[in-house]
């Protein structure tokens, strides 16, 4: 397999895991190169259901490597959390996963700024998943983050914790919440430290060795294109580089070692958060939570759901380079009697092609659509492109096309075997 970044076209929760846990087979190592435990990629295998926050969707396959790269935000509780949540059911995490030690630290004050700032908001929230996420970024762009080079030296860490806190503490003292003990924070941070010292290391070295020796890259994206910092529905977005280049600033692999992008894309669209979505249809939203689909894998949020919109998917296949897509979850669709596919929007009475930048604009888009007769087949158990229904092939044939880019897996199941490479 050629070096590949796999990235989300839509807003999150397109599949990525699975995609990476089927593609994992040809790949030598899985790299997270953004976000943090914001994050929850599923993985179903012989009907066992794995939900990954942290560590990549390879360490499910033995003998492949997984590492968490400098650009991940890691909350490192949490990530002691999921190692040993893994180990107990028999995933073996040691020699296989490496975490970067320029990686930086999600701290309790970052998620309690998160939470306090959307309370603030009221309405306006975002709809984070009050992980500590963005308050995390932020002191890593002021110069003020923690990292996991610090976390593993216990005199040093110390030390900056406590500068750091007093700095929190006032801000949320002014924010008229308690001080935090920093203390109680120290001790839980640094018996995290003794779990992940081994995992820690220069991944930038690590990985430049690899490709050296011929071994092939898979680049796991978390969340979605239009989450993107800056290519995605501002401010309703994560607070990282979620499309393509991110892999390479968030790994230190440089672009000219990237073989080709895969993007991934729900046969609808979803979106977890406020935000503008301008497919939004209520009534494929009842129908997918009915099934008992569309709930979020971190915070078992409802997802809201609409049509595919490939006015979005054109934009995305753009901005990140796609050569190749992914389209799952088409099963959800094998019941809908007539599918839309939104192919531009309209904005004022003129006619758009791309999705305007300013959120209230996006907002008062209206899609325009294209109808196409639904299947009323279950796709649940075809193994081959023929074995589909002929309106579903030509449904992804032509989701395809308006997006711009090859077809290459169609997904019809969660499992491994539920996957068609074309
Ligand atoms: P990620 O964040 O992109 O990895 O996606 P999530 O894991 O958050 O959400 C995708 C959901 O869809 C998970 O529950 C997957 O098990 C599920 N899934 C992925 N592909 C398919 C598919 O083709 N069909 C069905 N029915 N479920 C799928
Ligand atoms: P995966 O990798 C879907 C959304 C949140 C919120 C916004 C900001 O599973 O696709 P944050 O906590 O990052 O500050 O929240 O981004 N969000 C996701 N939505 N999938 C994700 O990850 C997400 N990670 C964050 O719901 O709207
Ligand atoms: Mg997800």
């Amino acid at each position: 397999m050629p070096n590949t970044i796999l990235t989300g076209a839509q807003w999150g929760d397109e599949g990525k895991g699975k995609i990476i846990d089927f593609l994992t087979d040809e790949a030598d190592i899985v790299v997270r190169s953004q976000g943090g435990n914001n994050a929850g990629h599923t993985i179903v295998i012989g009907g066992e259901k794995y939900v990954l926050h942290l560590i990549p969707s390879g360490i499910l396959r033995k003998s492949k490597v997984c590492v968490i790269g400098n650009g991940v935000v890691i909350d490192p509780v949490s990530l002691v959390g999921e190692i040993e949540g893994l180990r107990k059911r028999g995933v073996a995490v040691g020699k296989n996963l490496l975490i970067s030690d320029a990686a930086h630290l999600v701290l309790p004050y970052h998620r309690e700024l998160d939470g306090q700032r959307e309370a603030r908001k009221g309405k306006g929230k975002i709809g984070t998943t009050k992980r500590g996420i963005g308050p995390a970024y932020c002191d890593k762009a002021a110069r003020t983050g923690l990292r996991m080079c610090d976390l593993i030296r216990p005199d040093v860490f110390s030390k900056k914790l406590a500068e750091r806190m007093r700095e929190n503490n006032a801000l949320l003292k002014s924010l008229g919440v308690r001080p935090m003990n920093g203390k109680a924070i120290l001790k839980d941070y640094l018996a995290a430290a003794a779990v992940l010292r081994p995992f820690v290391t220069n991944t930038v070295v690590y990985l430049h060795k690899a490709l050296k020796s011929g071994k092939q890259l898979l680049f796991e994206g978390a969340q979605g294109t239009f989450l993107d910092i800056d290519h995605g529905t501002y401010p309703y977005v994560t607070s990282s580089n979620t499309t393509a280049g991110g892999a390479c600033t968030g790994s230190g692999v440089p672009p000219h070692r990237v073989d080709c992008v895969l993007g991934v894309m729900k046969a609808y669209t979803t979106r977890v958060g406020e935000g503008p979505f301008p497919t939004e249809d209520k009534g494929l939203s009842d129908a997918l939570h009915a099934m008992g689909r569309e709930f979020g894998a971190t915070t078992g949020r409802a997802r809201r759901c609409g049509w595919f919109d490939a006015v979005a998917t054109r934009y995305a296949a753009m901005v990140n380079g796609i050569d190749d897509i992914a389209i799952t979850n088409l099963d959800g669709l094998d019941a809908v009697p007539s599918i839309r596919i939104c192919t531009a929007y309209k904005l004022d009475g003129k006619k758009l092609d791309y999705p305007p930048v300013d959120p209230d604009a996006l907002a008062r888009c209206k899609p325009v659509y294209v109808e196409m007769p639904g299947w009323n087949k279950p796709t649940d158990k075809a193994r081959k492109f023929s074995d589909l229904p002929p309106r579903a092939r030509e449904y992804v044939k032509k989701l395809a096309e308006l997006t711009g880019a090859r077809l290459s897996i169609v997904s019809i199941g969660p499992a491994r075997a539920q996957t068609i490479r074309l």
